[in-house]
């Protein structure tokens, strides 16, 4: 049986895929109003797919509770933020999980750590719990690469990579995995498995930098990025991203910064593009200014934002370019801006509006933050307003970009 341990974004659709994949799981959350939840049927957070795998895991005999089980293999998917100032991973919550596992786990179990690290980690913060317990377990990292809004298809397709000490044992979580992952899957040693899932999400923030930094050296000079972006990836070996407003979500907006945070006097292209990544909803903000001033609308409570989530066509706001801009007004003292999000329900922020054609009739200057579909299917909607589109996704006239 497997137990695993953090049943978030990435701990229940692995918990639901191995399930649904012959394999008896039991699914383990701290959060007892998350496992009421699923425990009535439900799954907690939107996602393509999902409600058709939490069936068939069901029908597969997963369980969810909020007690660890004593088994032979773990699977612990925990948050894990980085300490603001530091830059440097923050493993408290990998830490207490692998410390209630080894008060239940017998001698020998496998304890595979799927949250993203950094490298040297498992050395510095999970060995010495292990040792202080006085029990033998196997470790094994086994770092996610799923994207939210794919997540599903992602888990079937994606190729993996697995840590062990022990090969034998590293085999043996590959067959976990491979119950039913048709990806290649590699297996190496912990510590290079901690290092290519954090610079994987390096790679991606990079080159993100370059685009937004782009846009603002052709924003200085009235230059059209896109265009130019467009021409270049013409190039066989060139293949720039689109400029945007920023970057939020779990991955690409934490993870680099653990390398910054570990090797601050090596790590600088990471610094910088991540402070260029950080400061891009301030571009933003100050583009609406401009605009604003361009176009003769002189109250901010005309300023409509769409979108609140980090990425388009799912429901999960951390870190999102949006909130980040709304961070970054507040400290100018100003009256909060409209938001509207389609896939947003609860009320998360002031000045958010549920109704899309309330949120229209208020608006005057709208600003596309977020591309989900939903936009996609309402241009109509959108005739006659000042439009600052992020994406350069609108089709309208007179649209103007970041
Ligand atoms: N979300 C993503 O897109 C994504 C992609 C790849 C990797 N990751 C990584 O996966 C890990 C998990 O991320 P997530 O997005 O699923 O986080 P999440 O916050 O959605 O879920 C974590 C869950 O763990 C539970 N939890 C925390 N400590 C616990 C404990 N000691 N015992 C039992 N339950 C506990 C929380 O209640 C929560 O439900 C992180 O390291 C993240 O960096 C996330």
């Amino acid at each position: 049986m497997i137990n695993v341990i953090g049943l978030g974004y990435i701990g229940l659709p692995t918990a639901l895929m191995l399930a649904s994949h012959g394999q008896a799981v039991v699914g383990t959350d701290y959060n007892a109003d998350l496992v009421a939840t699923l425990n009535a049927g439900k799954t907690t957070f939107k996602e393509d797919g999902l409600d058709e795998l939490f069936a068939a895991a069901l029908k597969g005999g997963i369980r969810f509770t909020t007690e660890y089980q004593r088994t032979d293999i773990y699977i612990v998917s925990v948050p894990t933020p980085y300490d603001k100032f530091s830059k440097k991973v923050d493993p408290c919550y990998v830490v207490k999980a692998v410390e209630q596992v080894l008060e239940v786990c017998p001698e020998e179990a496998v304890v595979v750590i799927e949250s993203t690290i950094s490298p040297g980690t498992i050395d510095k913060s999970v060995r010495p719990v292990v040792a202080a317990s006085g029990k033998r377990v196997q470790l094994v990292h086994a770092p996610e690469r799923i994207i939210p809004g794919n997540m599903v298809y992602e888990l079937l397709n994606n190729n993996r990579t697995i840590g062990a000490d022990d090969p034998a044992v590293g085999e043996r979580i590959k067959a976990v995995y491979a119950s039913f992952c048709r990806g290649e899957i590699v297996v190496t040693d912990i510590r290079t498995a901690e290092m290519t899932k954090v610079v994987e999400n390096t790679y991606r923030a990079v080159n993100i930098a370059f685009a937004n930094e782009l846009a603002r050296i052709c924003r200085h000079d009235g230059m059209d990025v896109y265009e130019i972006i467009r021409i270049c990836n013409m190039h066989p070996r060139v293949n720039i991203l689109q400029p945007g407003p920023g970057v939020g979500g779990h991955c690409i907006s934490v993870d680099p910064w653990f390398l910054v945070g570990d090797y601050p006097s090596l790590a600088k292209v990471i610094d910088e593009s991540m402070r260029t990544n950080d400061s891009q909803p301030a571009f933003v903000l100050n583009r609406i200014h401009e605009i604003m001033k361009e176009r003769g609308i002189t109250d901010p409570g005309r300023v409509g934002l769409y979108g609140l989530t980090y990425k388009e066509n799912v429901d999960d706001v951390r870190e999102s370019p949006t909130l980040q801009l709304l961070e970054c007004q507040e400290r100018h003292l100003a009256d909060p801006l409209k938001v509207y999000d389609p896939l947003i329900e609860k009320d998360i922020v002031p000045g958010q509006y549920h109704d899309f054609d309330a949120f229209l009739r208020d608006t005057d200057l709208l600003v596309i933050m977020v591309k989900h579909d939903h936009i996609k299917q309402n241009w109509d909607k959108l005739s006659g307003k000042v439009i600052l589109d992020c994406h350069n996704i609108c089709p309208l006239p007179g649209v103007y970009h970041i």
